[in-house]
């Protein structure tokens, strides 16, 4: 996989997103200053293994630190990665962020807003978040005029960035661009509750793009649906769903962290069913419905006690929004109140971990005998893939028909669980842990095969076939 980016006769190649494929801390006895270590999130997982070792440059956000001192020394190399880390004014960061696409654009896509209450858009919201997200872009943009080399495809990811195609297309009219959407798109009902000039300023960037990539056909007719409802023709657009990289995970998976986390899983767990979930504690996830339906299934089916370990490694993210904080306040009490309900001396229903420790959960994936991915709305979903590749006991998985990733693997052995349906989700549960050995075998090399029919370097190729399109 590491030279598919650098394979000759192709257009170079400069990724540009919000988080970077690296993360640096100020090190005094380190001879650069710094320490370099793998950035956190799901594109970088789903990316990275694309791009590292090839001559790609990767343009992102300073968000630490060492960042910060990273991005005055222009591109640099590490990790194996090409990095150009852009210095954003605090103040500006968090407008273009927090304000911006965590409280505005995430909500939109992802269909969290209550309309009873929110949005409310104070006055001055356009002329101060949404100038700093302008603003922010601008940044964007000047660094991928200034560094992207001539000729290059230049591949802008998620919802940070949709506002740096028109500058760069008039700067740089030699470069290609195509945009790609990790997080489903608002319907247009539901972008219409952005300001109407945020609506229409998002959907003209977006056009400026030689073309729009998505990771469901869903997804990608919401987003022609809002064009046409602002009255602007669709530029092209592809479906293109990432695969994870069966080679990154076993590498992890054989190494000694994910063998030391798995040998005290194994002690945890015995000889009961392993139950698992593997998320970020994020709105759209749907941790708490999850628990609901867990605790639903206890409540009903007492032979269960002691049969059954939750493991849930829910790790906080975005306290900086007062929606998740609240959430993840929520899920904990959630949780609390689960396990003093129902545990005993010998047994914890739920086994709550929030550290963001990758080969911990890629060996509780490994392990786990049913694995619950039950969105209210996601982009896709790499977990779910991961989960189906990484399993080494025909481990079932429990799925939302409202992720990305239903529409390559729903009619190939999920188990559906309707995410508003608490009492549905708890009978898929059910229905995946009952399951005989036969049902799990079929269940899973159906998921396998279906899983394993694309690659990662299928998700690359396609978005530089989609970079040729005519102008
Ligand atoms: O779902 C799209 C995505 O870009 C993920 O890859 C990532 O986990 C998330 O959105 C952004 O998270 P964060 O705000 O922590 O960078």
């Amino acid at each position: 996989m590491a030279d598919t980016a650098a394979a000759p006769g192709r257009r170079p190649i400069v990724v540009v997103s919000n988080r970077g494929p690296v993360t640096f801390a100020a090190d005094p006895a380190a001879a650069s200053g710094v320490t370099a270590r793998r950035g956190a999130g799901g594109l970088v997982s789903g990316l990275g293994p694309l791009v590292a070792g090839t001559d790609a440059v990767w343009i992102a956000a300073a968000m630490s630190e060492g960042d910060r001192l990273v991005a005055e020394r222009g591109v640099t190399d590490a990790e194996g990665y090409r990095v150009r880390l852009i210095d954003i004014e605090p103040a500006a960061f968090s407008d273009y962020y927090d304000r911006v696409c965590n409280e505005a654009l995430w909500f939109a896509h992802h269909g969290l807003f209550d309309p009873v209450y929110e949005p409310a858009w104070p006055p001055g919201w356009v002329d101060g978040p949404w100038a700093a997200y302008r603003a922010v872009n601008e940044q964007f943009a000047e660094a991928v005029i200034a560094d992207a080399p001539q000729g290059a495809a230049v591949l802008v990811q998620d919802y940070h960035l949709c506002l740096l195609a028109p500058r760069v297309r008039a700067a740089r009219p030699d470069l290609r661009l195509v945009h790609f959407s990790h997080t489903p798109f608002a319907p247009s009902a539901w972008l219409r509750m952005l300001p109407d000039a945020v609506r229409i300023d998002l959907i003209d960037g977006l056009l400026a793009h030689h073309a729009c990539g998505f990771h469901s056909s869903r997804w990608e007719r919401d987003y022609l649906d809002s064009c046409e409802d602002a009255g602007r023709l669709a530029n092209a657009t592809f479906v293109a769903p990432l695969a994870p990289d069966p080679d990154d995970l076993a590498r992890t998976a054989a190494g000694a962290a994910a063998v030391r986390a798995r040998a005290d899983l194994d002690e945890l767990v015995g000889d009961r069913s392993f139950l698992v979930r593997v998320d970020r504690i994020e709105l759209s996830k749907n941790v708490l419905r999850g628990f609901q339906a867990y605790e639903a299934l206890l409540e009903a089916d007492p032979h269960r006690h002691g049969t059954v370990v939750f493991g849930a490694f829910c790790y906080p993210s975005r306290l900086g929004v007062a929606a998740y904080d609240r959430y993840a306040r929520a899920v904990v009490a959630k949780v609390e109140q689960v396990n003093e309900r129902f545990g005993t001396a010998s047994w914890t229903p739920i086994h709550y971990d929030p550290t963001d420790d990758y080969p911990r959960s890629v060996a509780a994936l490994q392990r786990a005998d049913v694995v619950v991915v039950n969105p209210i709305r996601d982009g896709l979903n790499l977990v779910a893939k991961e989960a189906v590749l990484l399993s080494d006991r025909d481990g079932q998985l429990v799925l939302s028909p409202e992720a990305g990733a239903w529409e390559e693997l729903g009619e190939h052995g999920a188990w559906e669980a309707d995410p508003f349906d608490v009492g549905a989700t708890a009978r898929a549960l059910a229905d995946a842990l009952d399951a005989d050995a036969e049902e799990r075998a079929r269940r899973a090399a159906s998921l396998r095969r279906a899983v394993s029919a694309r690659t990662p370097g299928d998700w690359l190729a396609e978005q530089l076939v989609a970079a040729e399109v005519s102008d």
